[in-house]
């Protein structure tokens, strides 16, 4: 007889099957009890029927508790009525291990006592139902850049330096020397672009975020193209085809996922290119205009990235930041000295900045007067402007968070729920 995944078993009607699993829930009425078993792939309700199995074996059944290890044997029928459309009549099962006192019932929990005991939520439906969404963004991320003749290059998460600015370091000690945990795999995707024309990094990234909200992880994952030969507005559009694909792969091949999660797929399905593309200056002038008293060269906090957000369907795409709010190495705009060839993605329905990236500044003396503004240690930067020493070219790339694109697709409240183990200020454990 088979083992089968639960995810199968419309292959299997009328036929008898084992399943190895788990007791997601039990309940009786009289001579008749239901299981719920879930096997990692999917949730399949059992019946257990006392006059086919026995008073013994029944008896026994009743025992069952939440989380026992099980592998149940019986037939596959139609119910159009259950979860999956079918159902098992069980003939009889095998206990492994009988669960005792799991912490986790169908009782409403906390927040916080949920994240404590993380190792075993995952298990829940919901939970699995996200990370299950989590999966199908990676994999559709990677397809993409697969599809698009870009060459995964991992960049390292020990660095002599800082790309993103310096109060978000993690430091470490480094045999004698001091070391930071990377921000970004940028600096080393410029390098890689300049070898394979058109690179990827995908990993997971450090910053010590010392504010609490409900955006910000202290690791997180960030997928970075980098494209040489490509100009701000090229570089738009690689972003903006990314977040397209990535939504339909999701629509397409995780609806049950997204209906466990409540999501409202037809606002899912409204994301459609090209998305708007807005200034900054012009995005402050629509602050303005509706009270937010911000003035041109204050950063966007989150109410104002949430106001512009909501006056779209789909992401939207601000550009041309002031330099003093980005980052070294954005190139600045030739016609307007004062703001950078920089873009961000604002999310829909205040999921706010999803995505960070620009064109690179190519002229080595802006670079090294940058480094010197910002004062950051020039030789530790020596092989970065070799890259603008050696056949130097237009290049652009941008940085996609992974997490904060799930938590969007998802129409998730919080971040932590995103990543299966979150790092956060408060947390570390388990
Ligand atoms: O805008 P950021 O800081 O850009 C960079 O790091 C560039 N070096 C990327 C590039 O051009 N190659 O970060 C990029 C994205 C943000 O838009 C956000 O989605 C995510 O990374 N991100 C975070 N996600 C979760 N928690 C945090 N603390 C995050 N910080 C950034
Ligand atoms: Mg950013």
């Amino acid at each position: 007889m088979k083992i089968i995944k639960i995810k199968e078993i419309n292959k299997f009607e009328n036929k008898l099957v084992r399943i190895n699993g788990w007791v997601y829930n039990s309940r009786r009425s009289g001579k008749i009890g239901f299981l719920t078993v879930r096997d990692g792939f999917g949730l399949i309700q059992c019946v257990v029927v006392k006059d086919d199995i026995g008073d013994e074996s029944f008896e026994s059944f009743k025992r069952l508790t939440q989380e026992s290890s099980i592998t149940v044997i019986g037939k596959v029928v139609k119910n159009d009525r259950a979860i999956g459309k079918y159902e098992i009549l069980v003939d009889s099962y095998e206990l492994h291990h009988l669960s005792q006192d799991y912490p986790i019932t169908p009782k409403e929990h906390g927040t916080e006592y949920l994240m404590a005991n993380r190792h075993l939520w995952l298990r829940s439906k919901r939970q699995h139902a996200i990370l299950r969404v989590r999966h199908e963004i990676v994999k559709s991320i990677r397809d993409f850049f697969d599809m698009n003749d870009f060459t995964l290059v991992d960049t390292p998460i020990f660095t002599p330096n800082a790309a993103e600015g310096t109060s978000t370091l993690f430091r470490t000690e480094y045999f004698g020397k001091e070391a930071f945990l990377a921000q970004t795999g940028q600096l080393y995707g410029e390098a890689s672009a300049m070898a394979f024309g058109r690179h990827y990094n995908f990993g997971p990234c450090f910053r010590a975020e010392k504010s609490k909200t409900r955006r910000h992880l202290t690791e997180f994952w960030m997928v970075e193209p980098e494209i040489a030969y490509c100009d701000i507005e090229e570089d738009m559009m690689w972003a903006e085809n990314l977040l397209i694909y990535i939504v339909q792969q999701v629509i397409k091949n995780k609806s049950n996922e997204l209906n466990i999660l409540e999501r409202d797929i037809d606002v899912l399905k409204k994301v459609a290119g090209p998305f708007p593309r807005v200034s900054y200056t012009d995005c402050i002038e629509i602050l303005n205009k509706a009270d937010f008293n911000i003035k041109w060269g204050e950063d966007f906090g989150s109410p104002e990235e949430t106001y512009i957000a909501n006056q779209y369907d789909s992401p939207v795409i601000v550009h041309r930041f002031p330099s003093k709010i980005k980052a070294f190495y954005m190139k600045r705009d030739p016609e307007n000295e004062k703001v950078v060839l920089g873009m961000d993605i604002l999310a829909p329905e205040g999921y706010g900045e999803i995505v960070g990236g620009s064109e690179r500044e190519t002229n080595i003396d802006i670079l090294i007067d940058r480094i010197d503004e910002e004062k950051l240690n020039k030789s530790d930067y020596d092989w970065f402007l070799d890259l603008r020493r050696y056949g130097s070219v237009p290049h652009s790339g941008f940085g996609m968070g992974l997490e904060r694109v799930v938590a969007w697709v998802c129409g998730l409240s919080h971040i932590r729920e995103t990543i299966p183990f979150a790092r956060t200020m408060s947390r570390l454990n388990p």
